[in-house]
C-alpha cells in the first residue's frame, strides 16, 4: 500500500470541490493524493483543473457504452491500476451501480447541498428555497444504491436569510462544502489507519 491514501474524485462539472480537496492536500491539511479524476462529461471544467495538476484522468461518455455495467467495469479497471483507496463523489451527476458499489463498499462518499434526508436528488438548493425552510446545509454520506440515501457521516447547517437569492445560498453552501469535505475525508482516512 502507498503511504498516502489514494483518492479517486468523480465529478461531472465545475470541480470547485475537487479544487478544495487539491488545496487541502497542498496545504498539508489532507494526507492523501488524488490518484485519478473520473469524469462522465467530456469538456467539463474539472478536467482542465486535474490536467493542470498532472492528475490522471479517465473521461468517458456514457453513450459510448451499452450499459452502466460496461462503463463501470472500465472505471473499476482504471481504479485498480492506480490502487484507489477511497472514491470521493464531488458533483458526479449519476447514480452509482452495483459494479462499483460492491468493489468499494464503505469506501465511497458523496457530498450533497442539503441537510439529508431533506431535499435529496437534483436541485437541492431550489427545493430548499421552494419549501421556505430557514435552515439548510451540507451533508457528507456514504454512497449506497439509492439517491443520497447512504449513512450520514457529517453535516453542517447553513442559515437561510430572509431575502437570500439562490446564488447567495449556493455561495454560502459551497463555502461550507469546501471546508467540510477535505476535513471529513481526513477524519475517515485517520480512522481507517
Ligand atoms: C456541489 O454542490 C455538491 O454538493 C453537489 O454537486 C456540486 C458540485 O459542485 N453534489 P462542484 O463541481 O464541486 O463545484
Amino acid at each position: 500500500m502507498k503511504d498516502k491514501a489514494q483518492l479517486a474524485v468523480f465529478a461531472s462539472g465545475t470541480g470547485s470541490n475537487y479544487d478544495a480537496i487539491d488545496r487541502a492536500i497542498k496545504q498539508g491539511e489532507l494526507d492523501a493524493e488524488v490518484a485519478i479524476l473520473v469524469c462522465d462529461r467530456p469538456g467539463a471544467q474539472v478536467i482542465e483543473k486535474a490536467e493542470q495538476n498532472k492528475v490522471a484522468t479517465f473521461v468517458f461518455n456514457p453513450k459510448d457504452y451499452q450499459t452502466k455495467t460496461d462503463f463501470e467495469a472500465e472505471i473499476a479497471k482504471q481504479l485498480r491500476e492506480v490502487k484507489v483507496d477511497w472514491i470521493v463523489l464531488a458533483g458526479y451527476m449519476r447514480l452509482v451501480g452495483p459494479t462499483l458499489l460492491s468493489a468499494y463498499q464503505g469506501k465511497m462518499i458523496n457530498i450533497h447541498p442539503s441537510l439529508l434526508p431533506a431535499f435529496p436528488g437534483l436541485d437541492a438548493i431550489g427545493q430548499a428555497l421552494q419549501a421556505g425552510v430557514k435552515v439548510s446545509g451540507v451533508t457528507i454520506h456514504y454512497v449506497d444504491q439509492g439517491m443520497d440515501t447512504g449513512k450520514i457521516i457529517a453535516q453542517q447547517p447553513v442559515k437561510i436569510e430572509e431575502d437570500m437569492t439562490r446564488e447567495g445560498l449556493q455561495c454560502k453552501l459551497q463555502e461550507v462544502e469546501h471546508m467540510l469535505y477535505p476535513k471529513t475525508i481526513q477524519q475517515l482516512i485517520k480512522e481507517g489507519e
